[in-house]
């Protein structure tokens, strides 16, 4: 014990991300193990249940389940050519947002961030947007939504798609309406460590009159291009990719979906603890339209608070590096808050399993060290 700060500095690990799974998880996965049915290009079975019940949770008018957050961001841009065109994107994200960009031979263009928030700011958008710009993607940051109002306004006006990274925002609102239900495709990712758990996912919800052609094509393209199946006979018009969503996380999926209100509620509450009892100035805001997939914290000396908090056995993180930084993207980009803030940045704890020990020892850790 360190009688200074009442602390011990060797405790049980107290861990960034955690899943939360019960027995229904778990009878899931062994009644996919048992049934023999694994996968199916098609996606038949759970994953079309899962797809089913995402579509109505989220309000969506179509939705279209892949094997990641990565390959549904691949997927919804190649619905709008991007080729030669650009993509507005917040640099504050994880590199995933541009690749996909990248692998639709678009160019990504980095907008700053809001102080506040860090979502991406609407008027930086404006400033951005050229004869070039095909969509905007804003990135809903740890779960707090962007302001869509804004966006979607921007967007109306210059004739330009909206596609939204919902990556962190299972369960999160705007205006009333849950996130996925405005963007023109809005892709999810139920990574593990994601609101919404799977061992790997992701969906695509559609909203617009195109949504039935465009949920035609994702289905193709999610299984190398794959059409006219029937029986083993089957065509292949366009190119596509091995991107469907496995029997077994769908199953979980299912599972995932009917607790997300309540592991989302146990997040809130953890946010609340957090934002007020940490004592610092910058710190993620309170919303309730946040599924706060993340929390964090801005500290002045990042390096020395990082061991001092690995050093007491609580794991943290960093979201993100700036991806304009990154070495293979190497921008030369004036984003003053994504500066000012890029060395500050660190995640603490946030998951469903964290115990009212655990939330305190994280607070006084913080507190302490910060
Ligand atoms: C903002 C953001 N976008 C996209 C992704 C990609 O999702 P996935 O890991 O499911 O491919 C992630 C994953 O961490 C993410 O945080």
């Amino acid at each position: 014990m360190n009688t200074e700060t009442g602390i011990e500095p060797v405790q049980k690990k107290i861990k960034l991300f955690d899943p939360y799974i019960g027995i229904e998880e778990e009878k899931a996965v062994t009644r996919v193990l048992h049934s023999g049915f694994w996968a199916s290009g098609a996606g038949t079975g759970n994953v079309a249940k899962f797809e089913h019940a995402f579509n109505k949770f989220v309000g969506s008018r179509q939705c279209i389940a892949v094997n990641s957050g990565t390959a549904a961001l691949h997927l919804a841009l190649k619905l709008f050519d991007i080729r030669n065109k650009e993509v507005i994107i917040p640099s504050l994200s994880f590199v995933a947002t541009a690749h996909a960009v990248l692998y639709n031979g678009g160019k990504p263009v980095f907008v700053d961030v809001d102080n506040e928030t860090l979502c991406v700011d609407p008027d930086m958008i404006k400033k951005s947007i050229s004869k070039k710009t095909q969509v905007i993607l804003p990135v809903h940051f740890g779960g707090m939504p962007c302001n869509l109002t804004e966006i979607m306004s921007v967007c109306h006006e210059n004739n330009i798609n909206l596609v939204e990274d919902a990556a962190h925002a299972s369960g999160a609102s705007f205006n009333g309406k849950n996130i996925g239900q405005h963007g023109h495709a809005v892709c999810f990712s139920f990574h593990p460590v994601k609101n919404l758990a799977m061992p790997g996912g992701g969906a695509i919800t559609l909203n617009g009159t195109k949504s039935s052609i465009f949920a035609k094509t994702l289905k193709e393209s999610r299984w190398f291009g794959i059409s006219d199946r029937h029986g083993p006979f089957y065509d292949v018009k366009s190119e596509g990719w091995n991107y469907y969503m496995n029997e077994f996380s769908a199953a979980i999926g299912i599972e995932q979906l009917k607790k997300l209100g309540v592991m989302n509620k146990i997040r809130k509450n953890i946010a609340k603890q957090y934002f007020n009892e940490i004592n610092l100035e910058h710190k993620m805001p309170l919303d309730e339209n946040c599924s706060y997939h993340l929390y964090w914290i801005r500290v002045k000396n990042r390096n020395k608070f990082i061991k001092k908090m690995t050093e007491y056995n609580i794991e943290v993180g960093i979201h993100y590096k700036p991806i304009h930084t990154m070495s293979y993207y190497n921008v030369r980009q004036n984003l003053p808050i994504t500066k000012m803030i890029e060395n500050e940045l660190v995640s603490i704890p946030m998951h469903p399993n964290l115990t009212d020990s655990d939330i305190s020892r994280v607070v006084k850790t913080v507190n302490e060290f910060s």
